[in-house]
């Protein structure tokens, strides 16, 4: 079956495809889109292991000569000190403005390597191969690339479209059921922000029978590209629709300070704070009735209904420093009901009083 295929007409406009075989054969679509000598090929020691030798070998088939940087894999490499070491490796390998990077990987290496590719030489292209199925759902498309501080996730970036997404579904059978886990917190989001037809999708089903059927699978990563390529159509910058990819995420990005980001996900840790939100905005009127218990039973299915520590009071300290915050408000995305959702501006103290409900 030939992949399907979504155009982001963003800065920059490219090709997602997403399909079986693609890593095999990514040397064949990187040239379409390519005129490069040299690419540098960028993965985590996990990544690589599995799929370096064959990316690498179909990228050289396809005539370029390639150059491979290997890091730790883990959050934690998502740093300056990584950086740096790739800036240098770069330069070490002299990369001109007309050569390429790609990012092999999950949502660190994306988004690391994005940042790579728009800050070298002041920007070269990149090629996202994402691998796991937060970044074939979400990092890899859009063009939001960064690193971390001590201070927070994603603090410094820059927006970089790349000129091409390879999301190959075979590469999900490698993940373990904590990352498979992980990435479907996203896709319920997307439901629940812009798909009532996707969200009943995904009630009918669980994660262990996803893993199993790959033709729903891809239909259900297509859909979410498909959303996020519009939102990120409508506002490429982050000034208005955008703020909708982040629902669950302030609080999400809380829970996962308070954790130290360790032994709590990205997606279980959105999926809380989806939930917190909504019954947040069942108290206030601001949803329809009986919404929470409906995003529960759909996070139960997919094995992210987890309890947390924190009350979501304590965690209004930590979201000051999402970058959803301007100034002395804070945008708070609620979903009204399956498929509709909002940004809603609140001022820091009615963003505390609304927390401490
Ligand atoms: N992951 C949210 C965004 O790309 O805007």
């Amino acid at each position: 079956m030939p992949p399907k295929k979504i155009t982001v007409k963003a800065s920059g406009v490219y090709d997602v495809l997403i399909g079986s075989g693609l890593l095999d054969n990514c040397g064949e679509h990187v040239r379409t889109v390519s005129k490069a000598q040299k690419l540098g090929l960028i993965s985590d020691d996990n990544v690589n292991s599995l799929y370096g030798d064959k990316v690498t070998k179909s990228l050289e088939n396809a005539g370029f000569e390639v150059c491979r940087y290997v890091f730790p894999h883990g959050e934690a490499s998502k740093n300056s000190a990584t950086l740096i070491k790739i800036w240098d490796f770069l330069c070490e390998n002299h990369f001109t403005r007309t050569d390429c990077l790609v990012a092999l990987g999950g949502g660190v290496t994306g988004d690391m390597v994005g940042f790579a590719a728009a800050s070298y030489l002041r920007g070269i292209d990149f090629v996202q191969i994402p691998t796991s199925l937060l970044a074939q759902v979400d990092s890899s498309v859009g063009g939001k690339t960064g690193i971390d501080l001590l201070g927070g996730k994603n603090l410094v970036g820059a927006f970089k479209q790349p000129i091409l997404v390879l999301a190959d579904i075979d590469a999900l059978d490698t993940l373990t059921d904590e990352f498979f886990t992980d990435g479907m917190g996203e896709v319920v989001k997307y439901g629940m922000i812009k798909s009532a037809p996707l969200f009943e999708k995904l009630e009918k089903h669980t994660g262990a029978e996803l893993r199993e059927n790959k033709e729903v699978l891809s239909e259900i990563i297509a859909e979410c590209v498909s959303i996020k390529r519009d939102v990120v159509e409508a506002d490429e910058r982050e000034k208005g629709e955008r703020m909708l990819l982040n629902f669950g995420h302030t609080l999400g990005h809380s829970i996962e300070q308070y954790y130290s980001y360790t032994g709590i996900s990205h997606g279980m840790a959105v999926a809380k704070g989806m939930e917190m939100i909504t019954s947040l905005a069942e108290k206030q009127g601001l949803c329809s009735a009986g919404l929470p218990e409906k995003l529960s039973a759909c996070l139960k299915k997919y094995d992210l209904k987890i309890n947390v520590k924190p009350m979501p009071s304590e965690l209004g300290e930590a979201c000051l420093n999402d970058k959803k915050r301007s100034g002395g408000s804070i945008n708070v995305v609620i979903c009204s009901d399956v498929g509709e959702s909002s940004a809603v501006k609140m001022t820091v103290e009615k963003f505390m009083e609304f927390l401490r409900q």
